[in-house]
């Protein structure tokens, strides 16, 4: 196995920490207040979302793991010659690890192309994959977008291309930007390549609430991290303290929206990024969606999006599904 990282990491960190100081600075004076999710995947925010995926409560998964175990071997049979796969946000790469064992044992030799915008998913997911034989891996620090535009000026190998978007990231976009997001993809594949996503589904508020809202108060942690990094890294003085974590599942946008919230009026300084902001007390930072779907609306965005589907497979227990399409 080998491993190279693309492009200059040095370079990347020193855009990458402006890109942030300039999107705090950006989504924190909206009304309402946000911040972009992708922030939340510092060192501790992976290892945090890593824990979360252990929880009793979040059964995406194990889910999805589920449907990769019984469905990998169908997806390299219905999409033969696979010579490359990109993942997009592979979190620790287990979930990838689980799809190449159990299928592509003659989708040899293989290119993965992990692209995430945590070192630390990267660095996890090249160690979760080094034992496998005759297969080269590519590390891409950076955001999906960017990562599509980086792969987009590399050599094509003979083979197929699989796109691989799990663990439901898809519904971290909001609606027009899913479907935006899906072309992209599809602009970046020949006809015959596929893309496998994975994509939760609406199930009942209670368990939706328990998901993004644990007992063990870890989903919060993860939540509340988002403003331990931007006091580390922008200079910023938020008391973590007194910011909740509120999970609010809004039935007529069909996601779970999260938010933090202020527990009492305060101003925050963030020196890096030239601001200073006050909140009044329950003021809410909203730092996260995730919108669940039914099974065809799914099939019916990727079909749009310039796809044909090839299967769909749903666990029936915690309601996920997994959806192979081929590029027409
Ligand atoms: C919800 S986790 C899912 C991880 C893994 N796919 C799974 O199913 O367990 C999202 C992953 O995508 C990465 N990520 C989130 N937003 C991103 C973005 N806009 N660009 C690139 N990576 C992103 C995070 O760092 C994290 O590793």
């Amino acid at each position: 196995m080998s491993v190279r990282s693309s492009g200059s990491r040095a370079l990347l960190l020193a855009d990458a920490a402006k890109e942030f100081a300039a999107d705090v600075q950006y989504y924190l004076t909206l009304h309402p207040r946000q911040l972009p999710s992708r922030y939340l995947y510092d060192a501790l925010g992976s290892a945090l979302f890593d824990a979360i995926c252990r929880l009793p409560w979040y059964g995406i998964t194990r889910a999805e793991a589920r449907l990769l175990e019984t469905h990998g071997p169908d997806v390299f049979d219905r999409l033969e010659r696979v010579s490359t796969i990109v993942e997009l946000g592979s979190g620790d790469g287990e979930k990838l690890r689980v799809l190449v064992q159990s299928g592509a044992s003659h989708a040899r030799p293989l290119t993965i192309h992990f692209v995430d915008v945590s070192s630390a998913a990267l660095t996890a997911s090249a160690r979760t994959l080094s034992e496998l034989d005759e297969v080269a891996i590519v590390l891409h620090e950076t955001t999906y977008e960017a990562g599509l535009e980086e792969l987009a000026e590399q050599p094509r190998t003979a083979g197929r291309t699989l796109a691989v978007f799990l663990g439901s990231n898809i519904g971290n976009f909001d609606a027009p930007g899913a479907d935006e997001f899906l072309r992209a993809i599809r602009r970046g594949l020949l006809p015959g390549d596929g893309l496998l996503l994975g994509a939760d589904l609406v199930k009942p508020e209670r368990a939706l609430r328990l998901a993004y809202d644990d007992p063990l108060g870890v989903t919060a942690a993860f939540n509340r991290n988002l403003l331990v990094r931007i006091n580390r890294e922008l200079g910023g003085d938020f008391d973590v303290d007194a910011f909740g974590h509120r999970a609010v599942w809004n039935e007529a946008a069909s996601r779970v929206e999260m938010h933090l919230v202020a527990q009492r009026a305060q101003r925050v300084r963030i020196p890096a990024a030239e601001l200073e902001v006050s909140f009044d007390q329950g003021e809410r930072i909203w730092t996260e969606s995730s919108y669940k779907y039914e099974p065809k609306q799914i099939v019916a965005m990727l079909e749009s999006a310039g796809f044909q589907c090839a299967a769909q497979w749903i666990d029936a227990v915690d309601r996920f599904a997994l959806t192979l399409v081929e590029a027409v």
